[in-house]
């Protein structure tokens, strides 16, 4: 019996040919061919904005914080339930992160307990795209509006996802993505900063690379390069870039790879919800997903550690999610929450993950039988 891992990134087949291209061009550090075809793909199938690649989406959160302009004391709404970078990145900067709760349905960021956290020191809203599925764009960009406040996406697992037709990332002033290995589109570590506010393009490009002007002198706009502006080096060399692009041209066979896995599970455990043994992933009408992630909330910590338990031992490697930043340590230090936090409290104990990747299709079969056993077994 093979295991079957959590995730295994798939392989288009293309890669190392165009990874030897970028050796044989001669160019291996950043911004060359690839990056160049990287960019034109985002900025054509996420939206439009200026696209920059970079190491990884932590590394876009960070030039999104610099680029917002954050400083110390500075508010970001954020929600609890997410990966540390979401507040980390703005956190380097000497951010409050205020850390809000989720929905019960899609697990993102609750919009309507936004304006709540509001005060005078609020800079930003980052809402968290959980599972690749889009938050409540349309009352988040009027609050923060309202409010003068900047929204900077959390994309990391929504690439190739709509909200009303509209690609996620494409909402915020800024938008951010990740290329890590156990994303949909992967190069290993990589990301994107995708900047729709045109007004912080020119600044991007800076903090990209080290707080010069570079890009500029390279496209001849200015004589000389120098150190202009704050930065550090965000970008990625080419060899990851190689990687990326040939990813990015297969972005909608994998999608309907795993959108075809996503559906199999949905409907293998339509059963159990209606008995209301468990609770599968709710996509609001609206929202086209791009099956980033399938998982199944169950009834308590006491029985997602017997599933998990259940499915190792038949091989088959299930992980929960996301200790709840608002109760982590660092998370207690630097920032607070907003009002109580009931649904992150709840849904960090009962959550788990399936297995989900291009590949899995042949295997799918057994993930589900084996779950489906430990709820027979537990009758
Ligand atoms: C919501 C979210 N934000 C940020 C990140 C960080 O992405 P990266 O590993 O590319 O830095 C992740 C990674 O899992 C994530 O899930």
């Amino acid at each position: 019996m093979i295991c079957i891992p959590f995730n295994r990134p798939y392989v288009v087949g293309k890669e190392l040919s165009y990874v030897a291209q970028a050796q044989a061009n001669g160019h291996l550090a950043g911004d060359g061919p690839f990056t160049r075809q990287c960019h034109l793909w985002l900025e054509r199938h996420a939206g439009g904005g200026k696209a920059l690649l970079t190491h990884s989406c932590t590394a876009a959160l960070e030039m999104a914080a610099i680029l917002a302009g954050i400083e110390p004391g500075d508010e970001i709404i954020v929600p609890s339930y997410t990966f540390v970078s979401t507040a980390n990145a703005f956190v380097l900067r000497g951010a409050v992160p205020v850390f809000v709760d989720i929905r019960a349905d899609s697990l993102n960021l609750d919009e309507r307990l936004i304006e709540a956290a509001v005060t005078p020191r609020t800079r930003a809203v980052v809402p968290v795209h959980y599972a690749g599925v889009g938050c409540e764009m349309d009352t988040i960009l009027e609050i923060a509006q309202r409010f003068s406040l900047l929204v900077i996406e959390d994309a990391a697992q929504g690439i190739m996802s709509t909200y009303r037709g509209r690609p996620l990332g494409s909402f915020g002033h800024l938008g951010a993505f990740s290329f890590h290995e156990t994303k949909n589109i992967v190069s290993g570590e990589g990301g994107a900063l995708l900047i729709n506010d045109r007004t912080l393009a020119a600044r991007a490009e800076i903090i990209r690379e080290k707080g010069t002007n570079r890009s500029q002198f390279f496209r001849g706009q200015v004589d000389k390069y120098t150190w202009v502006d704050v930065g550090s080096s965000f970008l990625p060399g080419e060899m990851v870039a190689a990687y990326l692009a040939a990813q990015l041209e297969h972005a909608d066979t994998i999608t309907s790879s795993r959108l075809g896995l996503w559906d199999r599970y949905h409907a293998a455990f339509e059963a159990l919800e209606k008995e209301g043994r468990l609770r599968r992933p709710i996509v609001a009408e609206g929202c086209k997903h791009n099956a980033h992630m399938y998982y199944l909330l169950l009834a308590d910590l006491q029985e997602r550690t017997a599933f998990i338990e259940h499915m190792r031992e038949r091989e088959v490697q299930c992980v929960f999610h996301y200790v709840p930043l608002h109760s982590s340590p660092h998370g207690r230090r630097v920032g607070r929450a907003s009002g109580a936090t009931p649904v992150t409290d709840d849904v960090t104990d009962r959550l788990v993950r399936l297995p989900l990747w291009v590949g899995l299709e042949a295997h799918l079969d057994r993930v589900i039988e084996t779950a489906l056993q430990f709820f027979r077994t537990r009758g």
